[in-house]
């Protein structure tokens, strides 16, 4: 049974143990609970019948996300268990899985019921073992706990991981900082798309991001995607660049 923990009112996260090419990277799956009682699952995992009466004493499983192109394995048990959700994909996941049933595509900025806004983000794609593959990754803020909810567009691999996927996390460039891997370093061709939606994403106004894969940042989480995606990109994101870097630039 999956345990529940309440990250902020109206905002719960589960996690359970997930291997990726041997190494252990863990799985989360977040719930967030709208003004009108409806609760969205993004990233849904197995449900047990336990699981199943924790949420629905919590609201009614009104939506279910696959955020990127990858997190897809356990959406169709979660869509047979609740059949009148609403399902979320991205673009490029029906033709992934034309077994399941999509009825929305998030393509597009948009938001539920004000409080759980959503982008998907350009350019961003991993090398993986089947080749470099676009995510089409939507990220989610919940606004009234300015936490930011990421998939697979940044990692934070700590201590509390084994040993094998802290030496993973360390050559990869992820380890005990919030941060995309080389994988996506590497495999992103166009940075300026997303350095675009990374600056989107950074005028939202956030403390915290709960990422897919690895630890919790609680607070001054901002800062750190920011310099991250600034290592993945090789340039600065400063909303405002100072005189003083405008005359490096220039020189
Ligand atoms: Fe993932």
């Amino acid at each position: 049974m999956l345990f529940l923990a309440e990250i902020a009112p109206n905002l719960w996260t589960a996690a359970q143990s997930r291997r990726f090419l041997g190494l252990e990277v863990g799985c989360r799956m977040i719930v967030v609970r709208l003004p009108n009682d409806d609760l969205v699952l993004i990233s849904p995992l197995p449900l047990k019948s336990g699981d199943r009466a924790r949420l629905e004493a919590l609201g009614n499983v009104a939506h279910l996300i696959a955020p990127n192109r990858f997190h897809h394995l356990h959406f169709g048990p979660a869509q047979a268990l609740y059949p009148k959700a609403q399902a979320w994909g991205v673009e490029g996941l029906s033709q992934k899985r034309p077994d399941l049933r999509f009825d929305h595509t998030l393509d597009q900025p948009g938001h539920f019921e004000n409080v759980l806004h959503y982008l998907p983000l350009k350019g961003f794609a991993s090398i993986t073992p089947r080749g470099i593959q676009n995510l089409n990754e939507s990220v989610f803020w919940h606004q009234p706990s300015q936490t930011l909810i990421l998939t697979d567009i940044a990692f934070n691999f700590d201590e509390t991981f084994p040993f094998t996927s802290r030496l993973a996390a360390q050559v990869l460039g992820s380890y005990q900082t919030l941060r995309p891997t080389r994988l996506e370093k590497w495999g992103s061709f166009d940075k300026d798309a997303v350095e675009q939606s990374i600056r989107q994403v950074l005028h939202w106004d956030f403390d915290r991001v709960i990422p897919g894969h690895g630890s919790i940042v609680e607070s001054d989480a901002k800062a750190e995607l920011q310099a991250g995606y600034e290592w993945l990109l090789g340039r600065s994101l400063d909303p405002h660049p100072t005189l003083a870097a405008l005359y490096n630039t220039a020189r």
